[in-house]
């Protein structure tokens, strides 16, 4: 086990960052999840920390010690690639025993920690196939049993099941769970699937622009997101343009106490904290439709200026299209500037609702 610390670091390509001012401390056994859209130096900073890129500024280290400029082969770290490539001229065993003849270790302690390798994979019986004879997340098992077989003191995986389909994906996932949590190795995945760093991460660390927007455990930054992109990024979100008068939204369809400064702000909520009522007088927004998901209802409505929005209701709710209604808002926020200026209470959402959208 291992403690990292990542000091202010950043990458620069030319002229542009591909990581800015980058600081965190990973704990002893921790899993920590990178998560942001594509370029936003997920892979730059996983290979800076694994070695195989050097920072142009700032600090790495490993228990207390500088590997900033230490070659990988020198570091406690283990990666597994964004395209993980193996041998292909090498069957299983052999792939995964790579590294620890390099390292010249006796034949025996060789094969017993190549088959314990397999064994905490689920690949037992595969070391004498050839890598071409395995199905997709054999081989991403493969990847990560050569990562594993070497002990590092830090796992580095780098969207490993990406081109997995969903159901793979998510056993490979518990999986690796479960053998970090046996294992106890401080480990950092990269995703940009949203859902997959909710299900696995001790934290998540979301990502933009080469930049840190959050860092906080996966139920808070989807309960109490700090800025406007992370509230879009997680989860399913409403967003409403308004603008604050008084401590009051001069919207329309939704006239709330919103205690701060004059001046304009962007209002946010979820799909579950949006309820829906028939207007008794003058509707404010219209039914678009509504899509059934068994569990609930996800209903879609146009707001008179063009917005739409989501509510999800009862499964046994019946909203017809084109019927006018009013709908209030149980929990919300406001960002101004992208950063969160106002949250109200926000009981009712629950994280798992947001596989619905
Ligand atoms: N070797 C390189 N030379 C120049 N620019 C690079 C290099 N590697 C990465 N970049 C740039 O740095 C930025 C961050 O890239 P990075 O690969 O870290 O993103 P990412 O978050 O991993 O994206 P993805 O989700 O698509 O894998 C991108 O704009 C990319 O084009
Ligand atoms: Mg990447």
């Amino acid at each position: 086990m291992a403690r990292l610390t990542i000091k202010n670091v950043s990458k620069t390509f030319g002229t542009s960052f591909a990581v800015r001012d980058f600081s965190l401390d990973v704990e002893d056994g921790e899993l920590v999840c990178l998560l942001g859209p594509s370029g936003s130096g997920k892979s730059t900073l996983l290979r800076m920390i694994g070695g195989f890129e050097q920072p142009s500024d700032g600090l790495i280290l490993i228990d207390g010690k500088d590997v900033t400029r230490l070659p990988p082969e020198k570091r406690p770290t283990g990666m597994v690639f964004q395209s993980h490539a193996l041998w292909t001229h090498m069957d299983v065993f052999n792939n995964i025993a790579f590294g620890l003849k390099l390292r010249r270790l006796p034949k025996a302690e060789i094969r017993e920690r190549v088959e314990n390798a397999l064994a905490l994979v689920g690949l037992a019986d595969y070391g004498k196939r050839m890598t071409m004879q395995l199905s997709g997340g054999q081989q991403q098992r493969v990847a990560l049993a050569r990562s594993l077989v070497l002990e590092p003191k830090i796992l580095l995986l780098d969207e490993p099941f990406a081109s997995l389909d969903q159901h793979l994906r998510e056993r490979l996932r518990e999986e690796v769970r479960d053998i970090q949590q046996r294992v106890g190795i401080t480990t950092l995945f990269v995703t940009h699937g949203q859902d997959e760093a909710l299900a696995l991460a001790d934290r998540i660390v979301v990502m933009r622009d080469g930049g840190t927007e959050q860092i906080a455990p996966p139920d808070i930054v989807y309960r109490e997101p700090q800025t406007e992109f992370v509230a879009g990024f997680i989860g399913s979100m409403n967003f409403v343009k308004t603008s604050i008068r008084g401590g009051v939204s001069q919207h329309p369809a939704f006239p709330l106490t919103v205690p701060i400064e004059d001046g304009d702000v962007v209002l946010a909520f979820r799909p579950e904290a949006l309820s829906l009522q028939p207007s008794k007088t003058l509707s404010t927004a219209i039914v678009h439709r509504s899509i059934d998901f068994g569990t609930h209802k996800i209903v879609d409505i146009d707001l008179a200026d063009g917005t739409r929005l989501k509510a999800m209701t009862a499964p046994d709710s019946n909203w017809v299209k084109g019927v006018g209604i009013e709908a209030t808002a149980s929990a919300f926020r406001a960002f101004r500037d992208n950063q969160l200026v106002y949250q109200s209470a926000t009981s009712g959402e629950r994280h798992h609702d947001l596989i619905l959208a």
